[in-house]
């Protein structure tokens, strides 16, 4: 599994307990990377913290992975508590999506969860849309879910790799 945007860990802590497994968390920032590997200390057993690995850097460019990842996870936005100039951007997570569906095992999953209160966070979102649409039917499955009562809501956008 990867968590694509590891942040404070949150993310990152419920995939290693939900699975227990390896998990990669990425982020651009070393605070992030620092955070998330301290959360994960202080909440799993010394076994599981094993299994963790960490990448510094950009989501645009995965590092040499192991094995075809089962699920990959992408929480977009900006770090909440911090520099929110440091944000993910449509263009960026565009590439870094085309590249995880050709990373993804059979049969896994991707999820983005898409925010668009902030400064082109509705592009970035309309860009995963349009791209997520068109892939093909036979390959992938996709949908997209939102809250319908609430205004400007986070939304989720789930993309399954048929196992054909
Ligand atoms: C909403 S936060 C993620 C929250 C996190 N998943 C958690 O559970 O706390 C978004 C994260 O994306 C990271 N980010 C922004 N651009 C990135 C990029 N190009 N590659 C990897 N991470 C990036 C930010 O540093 C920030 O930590």
């Amino acid at each position: 599994m990867i968590d694509a945007t590891c942040g404070n860990g949150h993310d990152s802590l419920a995939l290693a307990q939900m699975v227990a497994g390896n998990v990669l968390c990425i982020d651009i920032q070393e605070q992030a990377i620092n955070a998330t590997r301290e959360k994960l200390k202080k909440f799993l057993t010394s076994s599981d913290f094993k299994n963790i690995s960490y990448h510094l850097g950009s989501y645009t460019h995965f590092p040499p992975l192991k094995a075809a990842p089962s699920l990959i996870v992408y929480n977009l936005g900006y770090l909440p508590g911090s520099d929110k100039t440091v944000v993910t951007v449509a263009q960026e997570t565009l590439v870094s999506l085309q590249e995880a569906i050709t990373l993804l095992k059979p049969g896994g999953s991707i999820s983005l969860t898409c925010y668009v209160r902030h400064s082109g966070g509705k592009e970035e979102e309309e860009a995963l849309l349009s791209f997520s649409k068109s892939l093909d039917k036979n390959e992938f499955g996709v949908c997209y879910h939102q809250w319908i009562n609430r205004l400007k809501s986070p939304s989720l956008l789930l993309i399954q790799k048929l196992n054909n």
